[in-house]
């Protein structure tokens, strides 16, 4: 392999400015969680699909990765500035191609293509984030989208009921106090926006019922006595903003004392349509994420497990089945610190951005890190320098670190600090 080329799923992509994709991130994109069926995340798209007729949605789930920015961002109306776009939080393959931060990159091919009203997407999705218990740089989401033509009041009325009654409690929308504008669009009449509007959040609901009631059901199967399972399942609506949908609200899910955010949707906005040729037509789109959704439901206390090669997580669980994680013991860790200044001068040197050392502890730590946390950050009042100290906790989910190899990786870590940052280690 050539260093100025990087190839994915057989097509070469020439590296550049923007590239910052480590391989560690590109091993990950051929694991395909989601189409496991004994898997946690592909039990969940499955639990979801089987609730929808083939006629009406086409499933896919086998897109590649790798989108361009163009799919990603510009389609969706990103605004030039939208910190989504910056380096710090997406892996660029070179400045046209990067690995998707969600499933909404493939709205502008699928509106496109789609022969049914509607489509479906799962796919493993990919974002440089912190590192903890609840956060990996791959994640999945799947996205439904459903359209008609505009003026076919009849036909959405007629769809409107046919969708399967629920078994929630639906609270009214809630207005966030920071709510951004929500309009309806336009194009739109205030009927057709009312009952897409409509179509869409009992479509979601659908969803929310599905994946959560069958938790219940399968906590109570499994003897749990918890009251909370007993309970009707409360979900409640929020207004939302989104650059591509309008107006938009997030699903929030009551579970076990926590309001949980699990969906984001909204009337998808005609630039979006008019951008992937689709002409005098409205409708909707919605994206969950399923991996917060999974640990909550099997039970599963870090999200690496998912990843685990380890059979004593992969053989744990069965098809259409949510079943509680049992624990096996955790091999012990150890931690480490790593403490530096910066340089005074912003000007002439690269910002550093906690991302970045989330980045090099994953290019050189990878499944071994169970997280980073920062512990201490100051300027000092006289030179101007500021310091930055991170804690990285080792630990593997697949066997016992030696010190040896804790200090070498850490090392690693450290040196790279150096070579690529202006910084000064302490
Ligand atoms: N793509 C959005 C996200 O990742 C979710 C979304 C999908 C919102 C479709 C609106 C419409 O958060």
């Amino acid at each position: 392999k050539k260093d100025d080329v990087i190839s994915i799923d057989g097509v070469d992509y020439k590296t550049d400015g923007w590239t910052n994709v480590p391989q560690s991130i590109l091993d990950l994109t051929g694991r395909k969680l989601h189409l496991r069926k004994d898997h946690p995340i592909g039990i969940l798209s499955n639990l979801i699909k089987n609730k929808f007729d083939k006629k009406e949605y086409t499933f896919y789930n086998n897109f590649k990765p790798v989108v361009t920015t163009f799919e990603n961002f510009d389609v969706l109306d990103f605004p030039q500035d939208h910190v989504g776009r910056s380096k710090s939080d997406t892996y660029y393959i070179n400045k046209d191609n990067l690995l998707r931060t969600h499933t909404s990159a493939h709205e502008y091919e699928c509106f496109k293509e789609t022969k049914t009203p509607g489509y479906f997407i799962s796919a493993d999705v990919y974002r440089r984030d912190e590192i903890d218990r609840t956060h990996y740089p791959a994640f999945h989401q799947m996205e439904g989208a459903r359209i008609w033509k505009k003026g076919d009041i009849e036909q959405i009325k007629k769809d409107l009921k046919s969708i399967p009654p629920v078994d929630l409690v639906v609270e009214d929308v809630v207005r966030p106090f920071d709510a951004v504008d929500n309009p309806k669009q336009a194009h739109m009449t205030d009927e057709e926006t009312d009952l897409v509007g409509q179509h869409l959040r009992r479509t979601c609901e659908v969803i929310v019922d599905t994946v959560f009631n069958e938790a219940k059901k399968a906590g109570k199967l499994a003897g749990s006595t918890d009251p909370f399972l007993n309970e009707p399942l409360k979900v409640r609506w929020v207004e939302a903003y989104f650059p591509w949908t309008a107006p938009s609200w997030e699903i929030e899910v009551w579970w076990k004392g926590e309001w949980l955010e699990c969906l984001g949707c909204g009337v998808v906005r005609k630039v979006v349509l008019d951008n992937s040729g689709v002409d005098n037509s409205i409708g909707w789109a919605f994206g969950i994420g399923l991996d917060r959704i999974a640990m909550l439901l099997f039970g599963v206390p870090d999200i690496r497990l998912f990843w685990s090669l380890d059979e004593r997580f992969s053989k744990q669980f069965k098809e259409n089945t949510i079943t509680n994680f049992v624990p096996y013991s955790k091999y012990p860790g150890t931690q480490r610190d790593i403490s530096f200044w910066l340089p005074k001068s912003v000007e002439n040197s690269a910002p550093f951005h906690s991302n970045d050392f989330f980045e090099i502890a994953r290019e050189f730590g990878g499944d071994l890190i169970e997280n980073v946390s920062i512990v201490d950050e100051f300027t000092h009042p006289k030179t101007g320098k500021s310091s930055k100290c991170y804690r990285i906790n080792y630990q593997s989910m697949d066997k016992t670190l030696t010190n040896e190899q804790v200090n070498e990786i850490n090392e690693a870590i450290r040196k790279a600090l150096t070579e690529r940052f202006e910084v000064e280690l302490r």
